[in-house]
């Protein structure tokens, strides 16, 4: 089985400041860092500094070589990356003194999918593969549908959740990793209660790992939920935190393990990428696990 990412990089500008900058409000920040980041190369680390070899499709433009050598630099493939003309993409992220983020996309190159490119990809990979694909790309639903004709297990994160994620036709999708609103948009439901339930409901053959930050996880599989607490530890900085879950998680499910192992594991690996700044570079390697 091979595994294939088809998401987002950005470069990530991370800005140290007191409070959100508000509405009409001009706001001094007292450091600039920037890091490898966006949900697809987050999740592609994740999954690399896990153990499994993952192939990352991806766009990156002019200015991309340092997303370029941090999918080389973790043994992500990189057969399919393209640079293409203009910008890559990048996060504004402000964390303030409690460690809360808050982010700005520019979409840029992750947003020049064509299907020609896609169905060049696609062509290599078959029944059985596994495709992770997150919300911060163009032409999901061309992509969903035809990993779909071709028989992949199709994993969604479907963050950040907008209208565009209306257009997939989810009964596509094997496994769900939500966080509480995105499951309530997908399932339709109004009470935080009615989630799980729904979403058994709407997609029964699906897997469902619902994320709750600090509160957590749950699992979700036909009749079994087993859940997981979230590890505690002094919170530095909660951005990929969601996205080495992903990736851990991931990694656990292709290794078929115990799936309360896996949530642990998976809950120490996104507790350690919080206790550090930054994204890509916060993920933990398997081995920092058990140290
Ligand atoms: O999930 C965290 C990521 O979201 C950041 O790295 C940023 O690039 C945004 O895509």
């Amino acid at each position: 089985m091979k595994v294939l990412n088809i998401g987002s990089l950005n470069i990530d500008y991370v800005y140290t400041v007191d409070h959100m900058v508000r509405e009409g409000e001009t706001l001094a920040s007292s450091q600039l860092e920037s890091f490898c980041g966006g949900k697809g190369l987050n999740q592609s680390i994740a999954l690399s500094r896990a153990g499994v070899k993952v192939y990352h499709v991806g766009l990156v433009g002019e200015d991309g070589e340092m997303l370029l050598e941090a999918c080389r630099s973790n043994g992500i493939d990189t057969t399919y990356l393209k640079q293409v003309e203009g910008k890559s993409g990048h996060a504004i992220i402000q964390v303030d003194k409690d460690a809360q983020n808050s982010i700005l996309l520019y979409a840029g190159s992750n947003r020049k999918f064509t299907k020609e490119y896609i169905d060049e990809v696609l062509k290599d990979f078959q029944k059985g593969d596994m495709l992770l694909l997150q919300n911060e790309i163009n032409l999901v639903d061309y992509i969903v549908e035809l990993a779909y004709q071709k028989g992949l297990t199709i994993v969604l994160n479907p963050s950040p959740y907008n209208e565009y994620m209306e257009q997939i036709d989810m009964s596509k999708i094997s496994i769900f990793l939500v966080n509480e609103v995105e499951a309530a948009q997908i399932a339709g439901a109004d009470n935080p209660n009615d989630v799980l339930p729904l979403m058994k409901e709407k997609y029964p053959d699906a897997m469902v790992i619902l994320t709750l930050g600090d509160k957590g996880s749950i699992y979700q599989y036909k009749d079994e939920i087993i859940k997981q607490d979230a590890i505690k530890v002094k919170v530095v900085d909660t951005t990929a935190a969601g996205d080495t879950f992903t990736g851990y998680f991931l990694a656990g499910i292709i290794e078929n393990r115990p799936v309360e192992e896996i949530l642990k594991e998976s809950a120490k690996a996104a507790a350690i990428a919080v206790s550090r700044k930054g994204a890509a570079v916060s993920i933990p390697y398997k081995n920092e696990l058990n140290s």
